[in-house]
């Protein structure tokens, strides 16, 4: 049989190219041409209806209102999980999951289906599983996983497989799972296609062959797909275009909490995320984050004694640091900012920062050091989120601005204090979003709040000018060893 005509599209700008040829003439871009082969027939189901001369049938327009049945979400029982996906799977929805190797989307994913597989099965008319395909691991390490997530006797339907054929025979049927996960979508390949699983061809069709299924038989079908070095699902993010839900578990890998952020949600909000910590045995929900980017931290009233007190330590409290009340979603999350000011021994003065935007540090000194009359910029600056969480909120920035002032003038910021505020180039402090939230947490410990208008009256309120060095404002010294 003849092969069909290949034909080469670029990826970035879409034009045609009979050849493939490294540089695109369309666009300029290098490497982006792949091979995709036309399709010989008309796609079937095609020709029932009403046909007009070129083969389209008229669409039967509707009005804006009308009955819409829309089926109950299904609940995973975890609940950082079914927040991120706005209350529960909606079936006959494809989610993408993306995030890097070794992050544990694998584990989350196979105890979802472990808790959803008893449950959907009480359900009336639906059938009783959830189905878990590997492409990546052997049966007997996915059955090793499970027992070690303590979920092996549920009744989650294993498979290891790759060819979407295959797959798709399985599931095109009217017992089809409620929840089918496919990990990951590089491993999967149609063999009606030449190009190797993983290329853009391959995960863009085995995809909407796998979405297609899915919304016929109304399973819910979670993709999981690898994230690229450059931080981008391979497949030029074509899939994030196809899913309904696009979640990203993202996490440090020396830490060991993991966050599942919603990026796209055709179903609910986008900017809810859950917080699981990586344990011995699989993942665990956190309910209340703020335990855990503050552990270790020493709480209001508790006293650091004995030789092993740092210098202008007082009440459990360390100079350069200060609490923030950030937001993650909807949710108040406190972290600790935690800077340390030294003189700079060399020429240029050093900037460490992690876990935060080293520009608006540099930003943030140089407003401290123009408006409020302080040489902090001259110093070497170490400045780290706690935790090994990142924060992008602007309004992290009184609470970064309180640590290095803190640091720099060595005296403690007074351990019940939460900060948040967005800093402008004058000087003055910007009110930011979810105030009311973020107080939240301080006004259920009976905090009053205090308006700061200006980072100078920030600086006077924390280190006032007069005081001694390393006497903090308004408590006692003690602890230190003598
Ligand atoms: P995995 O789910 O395989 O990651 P991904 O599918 O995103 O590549 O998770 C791998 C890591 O999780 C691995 O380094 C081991 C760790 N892990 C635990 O710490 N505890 C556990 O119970 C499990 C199952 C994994
Ligand atoms: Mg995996």
């Amino acid at each position: 049989m003849a092969r069909a005509q290949a034909r080469f599209a670029c990826q970035q700008c879409g034009a045609v190219h009979p050849k493939w040829t490294g540089r695109c003439d369309g666009c300029g871009a290098w490497n982006s041409l792949i091979e995709e082969l036309p399709r010989e027939a008309l796609p079937s189901g095609l020709g029932k209806g009403r046909v007009d001369r070129r083969g389209g049938r008229a669409l039967g327009f509707v009005g804006l209102t009308g009955p819409s049945i829309l089926p109950p979400r299904r609940q995973t029982g975890i609940a950082e999980f079914d927040r991120v996906c706005g209350g529960g799977f909606v079936p006959g929805s494809a989610i993408l999951v993306g995030g890097d190797p070794g992050i544990g989307k694998s584990t989350l994913l196979l105890q979802a289906a472990a808790a959803i597989a008893p449950r959907s099965g009480l359900s009336s008319g639906q059938t009783a599983s959830a189905a878990y395909i590997t492409g990546e691991e052997a049966i007997d390490q996915v059955r090793l996983r499970a027992e070690r997530l303590g979920v092996a006797a549920s009744s989650v339907l294993l498979a290891a497989a790759s060819n979407v054929r295959d797959i798709i025979a399985s599931l095109d049927r009217e017992d089809a799972p409620g929840l089918v996960v496919i990990d990951s979508i590089q491993t999967m390949y149609l063999d009606t296609l030449d190009s190797a699983p993983g290329t853009v061809s391959q995960v863009r069709a085995a995809a909407q062959e796998l979405i297609r299924v899915a919304k016929r038989r109304g399973f819910v079908l979670v993709l999981v797909g690898h994230v690229t070095k450059e931080g981008v699902i391979a497949g030029p993010r074509v899939l994030e275009h196809m899913v309904d839900t696009v979640l990203y578990f993202e996490g440090e890998r020396g830490h060991q909490f993991r966050i599942l952020r919603a990026v796209k949600n055709r179903f609910g909000a986008t900017d809810e995320i859950g917080v699981f910590e990586m344990s011995d045995c699989g993942l665990v929900e956190v309910p209340n984050p703020s335990a855990l980017f503050l552990a270790g931290r020493p709480t209001a009233g508790e006293e650091v004694v004995g030789e092993n007190a740092p210098e202008g330590s007082s009440a459990g409290q360390v100079s350069g640091s200060a609490v923030f009340a950030g937001m993650e979603g909807t949710r108040p999350v406190l972290v600790e900012v935690q800077a340390l000011v030294a003189p700079a021994l060399l020429g240029t003065p050093r900037r460490a920062v992690v876990g935060w935007d080293g520009t608006r540090l540099a930003m943030i000194t140089a407003v401290l050091d123009a408006r409020c009359g302080l040489s902090v910029g001259a110093n070497d600056i170490y400045l780290n989120i706690a935790g090994g969480l990142r924060i992008v909120e602007p309004a992290a920035d009184l609470a970064v601005a309180a640590a290095l002032v803190s640091a720099l003038r060595e005296t403690p910021v007074p351990a019940d204090t939460v900060v948040f505020g967005e800093i402008a180039l004058s000087g003055d402090v910007r009110p930011v979003g979810h105030t009311e939230a973020r107080r939240e947490p301080a006004a259920a410990a009976g905090l009053e709040t205090v308006a700061i208008g200006h980072l100078g009256e920030l600086v006077e309120r924390l280190a006032p000018r007069r005081t001694p060095r390393k006497q903090p404002l308004d408590r006692r010294r003690i602890g230190v060893a003598s």
